[in-house]
């Protein structure tokens, strides 16, 4: 692959979006409880009020990543000297920069492959990044981390990151299903570093997630108006309040929308009408918390083998580095 070459490729457009949401919109309703898929919560309003998530002062995760990313960059590059970086749920690329900086620097890195379902962050990532790195190929894709995996190009001596804790906002058979499709398009000399938040205090997780100017809030909010949007529903955002509760058990924090009065919904696109009772609770997203063991275990259900352990000082989040069995 020559270098400097800035390319896109869209797997997901409008039209996949509007079936593939049709399906998983469905599906979720008339479960119970009700269930909104996580896909939803990332359109262009969406990815902005991510962003704006991981700068809020209580959401400790994405500073405390890059931190420990700052700190062992030097040392993945000396002992790889990788040739690419593929990124899995890319979004903004911003921590990556710290990863891209040392591996620039040392002229060995020839190509950064962003993939992301968000189209319009991966068109704004690709064409900054082309500018502030104008050496790197930049191959990027549009794609479904659960359908389009396999349009990923082969290569070795490849890194490939899954920052942002985002592994545990997939359920448990998801995570490995997709962790196994991972490890398949990895060669003996490609490693992956895998970014996990860590089980801590319940107040300082929940406080990550019920920030106090609101922003999760309306980041979640902003799923209904998705539906809204892309399926012609009358959801009403105001009617619900956010709550994001962390379940000791399940390691896990769930973000529901909770109504706050009935709510009788019609989702046109799939001509199905649901009713949403006072008090109802609807599931929008889950965000497991991990320890090395759970780690451990997560990359061996999925073929990988840990072969190095990275945390903060306060052990609130780690990197884990995985390769494939031999
Ligand atoms: N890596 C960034 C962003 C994490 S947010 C960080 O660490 O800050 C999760 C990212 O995954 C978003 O950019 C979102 O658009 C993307 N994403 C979510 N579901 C996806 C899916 N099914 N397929 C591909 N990308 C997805
Ligand atoms: N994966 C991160 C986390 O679980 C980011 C994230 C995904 C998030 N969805 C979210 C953060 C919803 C806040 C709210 O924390």
């Amino acid at each position: 692959m020559n270098t400097q070459e800035h390319e896109i490729h869209v797997y997901v457009d409008e039209a996949d979006l509007f079936e593939f949401s049709k399906s998983e919109v469905r599906e979720g309703l008339l479960r119970s409880p009700k269930e909104l898929a996580p896909y939803l919560l990332y359109d262009e309003k969406g990815s902005e009020l991510f962003e704006e998530i991981t700068e809020l002062p209580e959401y400790y995760q994405t500073r405390t990543e890059k931190k420990i990313l700052g700190e062992i960059a030097p040392i993945i590059e000396e002992r790889y000297e990788f040739r690419e970086l593929l990124e899995l749920g890319s979004g903004s690329s911003y921590k990556t920069r710290v990863l891209l900086d040392e591996m620039h620097q040392s002229g060995q890195l020839e190509l950064y492959l962003p993939f992301d379902v968000s189209e319009s962050m991966v068109r704004q990532t690709a064409e900054e990044l082309s500018r502030e790195y104008p050496e790197m190929g930049i191959y990027a894709i549009v794609g479904d981390f659960n359908r389009h995996l396999g349009k990923i190009p082969s290569g070795n001596h490849r890194l490939l990151v899954f920052l942002g804790g985002t592994i545990g906002n997939f359920k448990p058979q998801t995570a490995e299903t997709f962790l196994r499709n991972v490890a398949r398009t990895m060669d003996p000399s490609d490693r992956l570093l895998l970014g996990t938040d860590l089980v801590k205090d319940t107040a300082v997780i929940e406080a990550a997630y019920n920030d106090s100017r609101g922003v999760t809030a309306a980041f979640n909010r902003n799923s209904l108006k998705v539906v809204n949007d892309r399926l012609g529903a009358n959801f009403k955002p105001d009617a619900y309040e956010h709550r994001a509760i962390f379940d000791t058990e399940k390691a896990q924090i769930e973000m529901h929308l909770i109504a706050t009065s009935r709510q009788d919904v019609r989702i046109e696109a799939i001509d199905l009408d649901v009713r949403v009772e006072e008090g109802e609770y609807v599931l929008s997203e889950i965000s497991r918390k991990f320890t090395r063991s759970t780690v451990e275990s997560l990359l061996a259900s999925a073929g990988l083998e840990m072969t190095d352990w990275f945390t903060d000082p306060e052990e609130k989040f780690a990197l884990s580095l995985g390769a494939v069995r031999g």
